[in-house]
């Protein structure tokens, strides 16, 4: 997608096209060779190990997972023991969601709506708030988004967030990384709360589908780290752990070099760049 020029619009209007957005590709993207559901159907984990690891043990725990798309990653931490709870705004997607877990007979709850929009109906009771890996470019109101996570969370409970690194989205997608003076940054850095239209172009493709293009227009926004980790602790969350990444879970811009670990890096001739990050806050007790 090609950013076009800054939204006019108001912002209710910019999730009802990003809405729209999602419900078109939820089927493409539940068909999709990236997403990997037939090997999910056969047992394999699709999480990202790294993700696994640094989640740690989730057996017998209460888990939410915002903005689950069509709830593969929801019904993986439900394999390994959570008690889950999958919010999207998608209707198709958590339709797709639905199925899944009926299909596979694994216990999962699921809801349609806006996370900044759901209210008091989840107020303290998980014990793991997660999302992950796209997620953050889909909210305006960040402030909004780390209360909704600290009053979603029990006392004692947990959130992660592993997700792209605001400096990766920087960097330009039109043109390959192929040396450092390549890797120039093409889109910002500092958001400042009106999200960038971007319209489709004959070249673009979706990321998980290539065959795939939709004609939809999204409204993205931009979020410094910063801003993360401080509407994190207005809200009145502990940071109990921060990483940054140089590598990606898959090739989001052209140029990138896959490692035998499956992840995506920067060519050796550039200078590493952070391109993802993880956050572990914890609520406190008293
Ligand atoms: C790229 S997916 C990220 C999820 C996951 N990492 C994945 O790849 O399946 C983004 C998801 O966020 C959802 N979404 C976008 N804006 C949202 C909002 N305001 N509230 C809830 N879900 C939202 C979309 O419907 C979509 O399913």
């Amino acid at each position: 997608m090609t950013p076009v020029n800054r939204h006019e619009g108001n912002s209710d209007d910019a999730y009802v096209h990003n809405e729209a957005f999602w419900d078109e590709v939820t089927p493409v993207h539940a068909g999709s060779d990236f997403y990997r559901v037939d090997e999910f159907r056969r047992g394999a984990d699709v999480l990202h190990d790294f993700i696994v690891e640094e989640v740690g043990d989730v057996s017998g725990l209460s888990m939410l997972h915002l903005q689950c798309h069509f709830g593969l990653d929801t019904l993986n931490w439900a394999r390994l023991g959570a008690v889950v709870t999958g919010v999207d705004i998608s209707g198709a997607s958590i339709e797709r969601a639905r199925e899944l877990a009926s299909e596979l007979g694994i216990p999962a709850t699921f809801v349609r709506a806006n996370v900044l929009e759901m209210g008091d109906r989840f107020d303290g009771r998980f014990d793991r708030v997660f999302t992950s890996i796209g997620a953050l470019c889909w909210i305006g109101d960040l402030d909004s988004w780390g209360r909704v996570i600290a009053r979603a969370l029990k006392p004692g409970g947990v959130f992660y967030i592993a997700e792209f690194h605001p400096v990766m989205d920087t960097l330009q997608q039109s043109r390959p990384i192929t040396e450092s003076s390549a890797a120039y940054p093409g889109y910002p850095y500092f958001g400042d709360g009106v999200p960038l239209r971007f319209d489709p172009e004959g070249d673009d493709s979706d990321y998980a589908e290539a065959s795939f293009t939709s004609a939809k227009s999204t409204f993205e926004w931009f979020h410094p780290v910063s801003e993360v980790i401080e509407v994190l602790i207005n809200a009145g969350l502990t940071i109990k752990r921060f990483r940054e990444f140089p590598f990606v879970t898959y090739k989001a811009r052209q140029g990138m070099i896959q490692g035998d670990d499956g992840l995506w890096r920067l060519p050796p001739e550039v200078v590493p760049l952070p391109l993802m990050f993880s956050v572990a806050a914890v609520k406190a007790i008293a």
